[in-house]
């Protein structure tokens, strides 16, 4: 199916070919959903546009276009209003046929894409043998809905966790290792190392007090880099630690992930180094390969240079991400990479595509994405800490999270004398505590910056999950007081929309699939949550204020049909967002 606004923008091309010459049908309609429902549906800008090419007022620009408009079955007799804007109002014969149609698709109306992409959305990516920050949570959850929305679209995706398990810090942690567990090295046991955090400022605690211990790091990165054998094992027993961390983290956000980290491309390095030595590209200077950046210059307003090679031969951030670029697209053959980050990386991208473009190694028709996003805030506007000022670890913050909610509910089923077990309790908690967190995150502008308020997210009022999850959960309320399957509901049943909450809820239901080709487009899915947001205002203003058990057959059966299909985009929309529904709650 293709959605209303793509079939009124066919039309509308063809309008303005047929009014104004073939030249014109290639002219951007500007269709959008009408500001305010007393202009109809949808409005175009075009007439306005055109002046200055057609030499003519606007108004008669509108008015030769809508002589030549042919949307008879979708809408009503166009109108021309203002200056020239041809308002639209969808015909209700079209949005009942439309929501059949979609009632009885699985994909609600949502076609899968015809030319799947291979996209790569790189994201999470925390740092071995240091604790999961707030950014990464950030990172994880963002990247996770844009790859579940692009999966949905039907790309081929892949979810790489660029995991930061490389680098000259090993070096301290390896002889750290070595000295302070030497029974784990023997038993290759990576919980007898505990808490990693400890560990790593133990680690640089010794690090920035002992001379001879930084000797011995520095010989240590050598050894890792050249290959011995004690210092891979040290270091893979590090990096298993961190992983066990990190998967109790997606284990409980439900989080999937290919782990390819930085030491991937290590043995990729000097080809990336060879590589741009023949493109000619690449620079001595004290002692370290660089390429000079176009465009980028510092203080004194020189070119700037991204080093490859620091001089002792060692490579950093930005030569890895070389080769993963490099990598991404000659052996992955993405069409797409989507980098999920904070906003200060935006910077370290723009350099390395500048190179690897440069290099020649990206085709025309790869599109690169950074999708930065900003701090998360305590609720004092500062950056988000515990009470003494530590680093708030992500499995206490979580499981906080599920602790208020499980307060609330208990709190909720003592006050109306409900009786659940714990087995209920255990997991309505869990669910809306993970998706208080999510939710929060997502429905923000990635790009600013967002409070951090347990408080808020949890609230059962207002743009949360709670409140979202509830709509769904009454629905449901509705199929077990009405003994209703909603599966064996006519999936040819008549949809009639009498009412103007009933006609409201409906044109909503349409716009999914506008939304979810927008989120792919765009990546913002506090999009998504708007859309999902209002869906659940919509639906709770019609569960207000029209009887749908006590309603009369057909009316019933139709507006049982509405309920349905609003639990099921809610369902599909919050599943877009890696947030499960309840039953109950
Ligand atoms: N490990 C990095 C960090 O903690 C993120 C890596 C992002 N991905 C990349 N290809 N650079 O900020």
């Amino acid at each position: 199916m293709n959605s209303t606004i793509a079939q009124l923008r066919t039309r509308f091309e063809a309008a303005l070919g047929a009014a104004f010459g073939e030249d014109f049908a290639a002219t951007d309609p500007i269709l959008v959903p009408a500001s305010n429902p007393k202009f109809g549906d949808f409005q175009s800008n075009v007439a306005m546009s055109l002046t200055k090419k057609l030499g003519k007022a606007p108004r008669a620009i509108a008015e030769q276009i809508v002589q030549q408009l042919q949307v008879e079955e979708i809408c009503e007799p166009p109108t021309i209003a203002g200056p020239g804007f041809i308002n639209l109002t969808l015909k209700t014969a079209y949005l009942e046929e439309q929501l059949r149609s979609i009632a009885a698709d699985e994909r609600l109306g949502v076609a899968p894409i015809k030319q799947p992409q291979r996209v790569i959305v790189d994201f999470s990516a925390p740092n071995t043998a240091k604790e999961m920050h707030v950014g990464h949570l950030r990172s994880t959850i963002i990247g996770d809905s844009i790859a579940r929305v692009l999966e949905f679209q039907g790309q081929d995706v892949l979810r790489l966790n660029h995991i930061g398990d490389w680098g000259t810090q090993f070096g301290m942690l390896i002889t750290y290792l070595q000295t302070a567990f030497p029974d784990a090295l023997i038993t290759a046991n990576a919980l007898a190392l505990g808490d990693l955090t400890t560990f790593y400022k133990q680690a640089k605690q010794r690090f920035d007090e002992d001379e001879a211990f930084r000797d011995a790091s520095r010989l240590a990165v050598v050894r890792l880099q050249s290959g011995d054998e004690d210092a891979l094992k040290a270091w893979q027993l590090l990096c298993e630690q961190s992983r066990i961390a990190y998967q109790e983290i997606y284990d409980l956000l439900d989080i999937q992930l290919v782990e390819r980290g930085e030491s991937f491309y290590n043995p990729l390095l000097p080809g990336v180094v060879e590589d741009l030595e023949k493109a000619g590209l690449l620079v001595e200077d004290q002692g370290a390969q660089c390429v000079f950046l176009e465009g980028f210059t510092n203080k004194e307003g020189e070119p700037l240079p991204l080093i490859v090679q620091k001089s002792d031969g060692g490579y950093n951030y930005a030569a890895t991400d070389l080769a993963a670029i490099r990598y991404r697209i000659q052996q992955d053959h993405a069409d797409r990479i989507i980098y999920v980050t904070d906003a200060g990386q935006a910077n370290h991208f723009a350099q390395v595509w500048q190179v690897a473009r440069r290099a020649g190694w990206i085709p025309d028709t790869v599109e690169l994405v950074h999708v930065p996003f900003g701090f998360v805030q305590g609720e004092d506007g500062k950056k988000f800490k515990t009470r003494s000022g530590e680093t708030v670890r992500l499995r206490d913050l979580l499981d906080e999270a599920i602790a208020r909610a499980r307060a609330d509910l208990e709190a909720r089923l003592k006050e109306d004398n409900r009786q659940e077990s714990e087995e209920f309790i255990a997991n309505v908690a869990n669910v809306i505590g993970i998706s208080a967190v999510k939710y929060a995150d997502l429905s923000q502008n990635r790009t600013s910056n967002y409070i951090f308020s347990y408080d808020r997210m949890l609230a059962l009022q207002g743009n949360t999950a709670p409140y979202m999850l509830y709509a769904y959960v009454r629905v449901q309320g509705i199929s077990r007081k009405g003994q209703i399957d909603f599966k064996r509901l006519d999936s040819d049943a008549q949809i009639l929309l009498k009412e103007e909450t009933e006609l409201v809820l409906a044109k909503h239901l349409l716009q999914l699939d506008e939304v979810i080709e927008q989120v792919g487009q765009d990546l913002f899915p506090n999009r998504l949550c708007q859309y999902l947001f209002e869906l659940s205002q919509k639906y709770n203003q019609f569960y207000d204020r029209l009887p749908i058990l006590q309603a009369a057959e057909p009316i019933r059966t139709s507006r049982l049909v509405l309920c349905d299909l609003t639990a099921r985009t809610l369902k599909l929309g919050l599943s877009l967002l890696g947030i499960q529904v309840l039953e109950r709650m």
